[in-house]
């Protein structure tokens, strides 16, 4: 595994050593290089810069961890004719088979809750999207050895979903209960461009649609950026 910054590698050297033998630090056209499976975690700004920086991503699973955010905590800015952001991405990295997982949890409880199924508690589910089943599969076992249960919740055009001011996104969820809020709101009847129209003013946490569920009262929100 090759991790990697906008910055100097250098700065990556230790905590990639605190990982094993197998860790090291690089470029991101070094990271990319390293293996079946890229991780592209950068700021929705930043994701014109990251791919140019990574080069080609030609045959690679992409995981795509980025919500559509204009800056840290500031107004979405979401892609024009209600493509969910994943399917953004994927327009942009064209020769990547890009599969959303990761982003719907706040980075410390990602940290925090991962131990759960080796505690033996029940995990804490993962939503994934993705069009290439095979990619899906490969992100869902990267997810189980997380600790976390995969949900496979469709293709990149219903990522939205997942994505912020979605049904799934921002709430600490057990699979059943992904399943739940999905429950009667598959594609392609979610209306996907009402719906984003309707997003770029909503709450972040919020479902935009009526016909979404409403969240189960055992979930806790947090707020995945
Ligand atoms: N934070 C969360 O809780 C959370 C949860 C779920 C999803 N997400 C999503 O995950 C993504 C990353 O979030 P974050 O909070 O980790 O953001 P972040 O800390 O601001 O940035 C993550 C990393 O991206 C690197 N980066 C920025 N521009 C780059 C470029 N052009 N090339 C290569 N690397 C670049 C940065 O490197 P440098 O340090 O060298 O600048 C930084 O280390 C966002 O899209 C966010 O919406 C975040």
């Amino acid at each position: 595994m090759v991790l990697s910054y906008a910055r100097d590698p250098a700065r990556l050297r230790d905590l990639a050593q605190s990982l094993g033998p197998s860790a090291s630090a690089g470029t991101p056209a070094e990271a990319a290089g390293a293996g079946d499976v890229v991780v592209l975690s950068v700021p929705w700004p930043q994701l014109d810069a990251a791919l140019a920086a990574v080069g080609g991503l030609d045959a690679r699973v992409l995981v795509d961890t980025c919500n559509p955010f204009a800056s840290p905590g500031g107004p979405l800015d979401l892609p024009a004719g209600g493509m969910s952001a994943a399917l953004e991405v994927a327009r942009r990295a064209p020769t990547a088979q890009v599969v959303k997982a990761f982003n719907t949890l706040y980075f410390v409880t990602l940290g925090e809750r991962a131990g759960l199924r080796a505690a033996g508690g029940v995990p804490l589910a993962m939503p994934v999207s993705g069009d290439d089943s095979d990619a899906k599969e490969l992100v869902s076992t990267l997810v189980r050895d997380a600790g976390y249960e995969p949900v496979d919740i469709g293709g990149l055009g219903g990522a939205a979903r997942q994505e912020p001011g979605g049904p799934v996104y921002g709430d600490e969820l057990t699979a059943a209960e992904v399943r739940d809020r999905l429950r009667d709101l598959e594609p392609p009847t979610w209306p996907l461009a009402v719906a984003s129209s309707a997003r770029s003013s909503a709450p972040r946490t919020r479902p935009l649609s009526s016909s979404w569920s409403t969240p189960t009262s055992s979930s806790t929100p947090v707020s995945a950026r």
